[in-house]
């Protein structure tokens, strides 16, 4: 498949459609999928896990990426770090986009790294005026970059901070009309925060920019009793599914995936959360036409 310029092309339709219930590609699913071909829409494929060029995981990437339409997401991007970007990893991250052709890009709206330091974890950002501009600035940076809008997502969060000026929800607007970027709305990511800092779900899920969402997502948490941790690792729970088919009725026909990132069950169990989220879909979308 690669020219003389080593450059690959894969053998697919276009760009990709991306609707209906998607999961996220595991490696503990490769063989499942490769054998069997499951029916699922699309796969979300953490692209941070793919930039190194030449390794089996890219190669198999490419080949599955003749079989189903792909988007990325990341947690690599701290956009919301005081750090210069980091231009080798945007560099490896446009010849993977080149090469593949997602239908979209995915980070989160949060900082990951400092003074060099990479902390994986998805850390929030004070809600002020100076962090809107220095955020904006820096997406747009990314956006002109990569040549296309890419997609931010509202984080789990833990702490928060004293000097914040706004509401999260009011910060997430103004960050994604300003950089003119689109938004992944984790709706799970709304309800352990708002169990964690006491404030209203449904305040906040209505207050979503409607016309910049381009993508959901749903994963389950651990109640730890004193604050509700967003692991991905369990069945999404029955109030994250009463917010979802709220989402639903109000944003209409968004695509939704499901996170499932440690204890990955089978992709069987897996597959059955996607079924759910889509009969959740077909039940209540008729009704909101
Ligand atoms: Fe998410």
């Amino acid at each position: 498949m690669g020219n003389q310029n080593s450059e690959k092309t894969i053998q697919t339709n276009a760009l990709p459609t991306i609707q209906g219930c998607g999961i996220g590609l595991r490696l503990e699913h490769f063989d499942e999928i490769k054998e069997q071909k499951p029916d699922i829409p699309w796969f979300e494929i953490l692209s941070d896990n793919y930039l190194i060029e030449g390794t089996s995981q890219r190669e198999y990437l490419y080949k599955f990426r003749e079989d189903y339409p792909v988007t990325f997401h990341g947690v690599g991007l701290s956009i919301g770090s005081t750090d210069p970007l980091n231009m080798d990893f945007l560099k490896s991250l446009k010849k993977l986009k080149d090469e593949v052709q997602p239908a979209w890009i995915s980070d989160h709206l949060c900082w990951t790294s400092a003074h060099g330091v990479v902390t994986h974890d998805l850390i929030p950002l004070p809600y002020t005026k100076s962090v809107i501009t220095h955020i904006v600035d820096r997406i747009k940076q990314v956006q002109d970059y990569l040549g296309e809008q890419i997609v931010i997502e509202n984080v789990s969060s833990y702490l928060q901070f004293k000097d914040s000026e706004m509401k999260e929800w009011d910060f997430i607007n103004e960050v994604t009309r300003k950089s003119d970027c689109k938004l992944l709305l984790d709706v799970n990511n709304i309800y352990v925060s708002s169990q964690n800092h006491l404030f209203d779900a449904d305040e906040y899920l209505y207050a979503m920019p409607q016309e910049r969402i381009a993508e959901m997502h749903l994963a389950g948490y651990e109640d730890h009793g004193t604050h509700l941790l967003d692991t991905h690792s369990r069945p999404v729970t029955d109030p994250v599914w009463d917010l979802f088919t709220k989402a639903v009725e109000h944003f209409g026909d968004v695509p939704v995936l499901i996170e499932w990132d440690s204890d990955i069950p089978s992709l069987q169990r897996v597959m059955e959360e996607a079924n759910k989220a889509k009969a959740i879909q077909q039940k209540v979308l008729p009704l909101c036409a």
